[in-house]
C-alpha cells in the first residue's frame, strides 16, 4: 500500500524563484538563504519519493475572484508553470499522478471534505518555488506531483483545525491506495509576512519560531489557533501557514499513534524579499 514517509515545510517567495532562474543564488543577500536548503537538496536525492502531494496556494493565477475553491486537488497528467507577469519560470513542466490524485479525491470527498477537482491548471510560484528550493534546477522534477491548492488569499479562509483534519483524511486516503508508493506531503507558504497596507513588511520572529516548535511537538494544539491570530501576529499573508497543518495532520504520530516525527532539518531566515523563510523536514518513524 502507499505510505507517507515524510513531510516538508517551506515558505515560497517569487523573488527566490527569480534569483535561482537568473543564477544569482551566490549573491551576498541570498547566499545565507540558499545555504539553508543545501541539506534539503541532498536529502531529496537520498529520499526521493514516488510522489509529492504538494499543498500550496494559488495567487490569483489559475483562480481569481471569479472562482474561489477552498480546497482544489489536481487530477491532471501535467501542469504548466504559469506566467505571473514576467513570462513562465524556466522550470520543468510538472508531471501529475492522475490515478493517485483521483483515488485521494474520492476518498477525501467521501470522508466529507468537499474538494474541487481540477483537470487543467497552470501552477504559480506557490508550487514551483518550493520545488526549486528542494530540487535545484533539474531537467525534470524528480517525481510526479499532485498539486493541492488552498484558498488563503480571499476571506473566508479555512481554519487551522479544518486543515489539520483534512491532513488526517489525506493520510487515510493514501493508506487505502493499493500500490506500494512512498509519498511525501509538503506544506508550503508563510511564514510571517504582510505585503499590503500600513503594516507591509511585518515580520514576527517570535511567532514564527513558536509556530515551528509547536508544529513539531503539539500540532493538535496548534490547530486550535484561530485564523485572526495568524493575521494579527504573522501578517495578512502569514495566514498561508494554515497550509502547514494539512501536511502535519497527515503524519503517522497523529494518525497511527507513532512517535513524534524525526526533525531531519530545521531552518529559519530573515530577510527574503518581504517574507520570513521557515523550513522543516519531518520524517515518519
Ligand atoms: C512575497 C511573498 C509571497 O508569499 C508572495 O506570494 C508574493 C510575494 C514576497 O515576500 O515578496
Ligand atoms: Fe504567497
Amino acid at each position: 500500500m502507499a505510505r507517507i514517509t515524510a513531510s516538508v515545510y517551506t515558505s515560497h517567495v517569487p523573488a527566490i524563484g527569480a534569483t535561482i532562474d537568473m543564477g544569482k543564488t551566490a549573491e551576498p543577500y541570498w547566499q545565507p538563504l540558499f545555504k539553508g536548503y543545501e541539506f534539503s537538496k541532498q536529502w531529496m536525492k537520498d529520499n526521493t519519493p514516488d510522489v509529492i502531494f504538494l499543498v500550496y496556494n494559488d495567487h490569483a493565477t489559475a483562480f481569481s475572484l471569479d472562482m474561489i475553491p477552498t480546497f482544489a486537488i489536481g487530477t491532471a497528467a501535467q501542469y504548466t508553470p504559469a506566467d505571473e507577469g514576467w513570462g513562465p519560470r524556466p522550470v520543468p513542466v510538472v508531471q501529475g499522478h492522475p490515478e493517485l490524485a483521483s483515488h485521494i479525491a474520492q476518498s477525501v470527498i467521501q470522508q466529507d471534505f468537499d474538494l474541487t477537482i481540477v483537470n487543467k491548471m497552470d501552477v504559480d510560484h506557490g508550487l514551483t518555488v518550493p520545488l526549486s528550493l528542494m530540487c535545484g534546477q533539474p531537467e525534470a522534477w524528480p517525481c510526479p506531483v499532485i498539486p493541492f491548492a488552498v484558498n488563503v488569499v480571499q476571506y473566508p479562509v479555512p481554519s487551522g483545525q479544518r486543515c489539520f483534519n483534512l491532513g488526517k483524511a489525506i493520510a487515510k486516503a493514501v493508506k487505502s491506495y493499493d500500490e506500494d508508493l512512498k509519498i511525501q506531503i509538503w506544506g508550503t507558504g508563510g511564514m510571517s509576512h504582510q505585503l499590503q497596507g500600513p503594516r507591509a513588511g511585518l515580520i514576527n520572529k517570535d511567532f514564527d519560531n513558536a509556530f515551528l516548535d509547536q508544529l513539531i511537538a503539539d500540532p493538535a494544539a496548534l490547530a486550535q489557533k484561530p485564523h485572526i491570530d495568524y493575521v494579527r501576529e504573522a501578517g495578512s499573508e502569514g495566514i498561508e501557514l494554515v497550509m502547514w497543518l494539512i501536511a502535519r495532520g497527515a503524519m503517522s504520530d497523529v494518525n497511527e499513534g507513532k512517535p513524534t516525527p524525526k526533525v531531519a532539518h530545521r531552518f529559519y531566515h530573515v530577510p527574503a524579499s518581504n517574507t520570513a523563510v521557515g523550513h522543516l523536514i519531518l520524517e515518519n518513524s
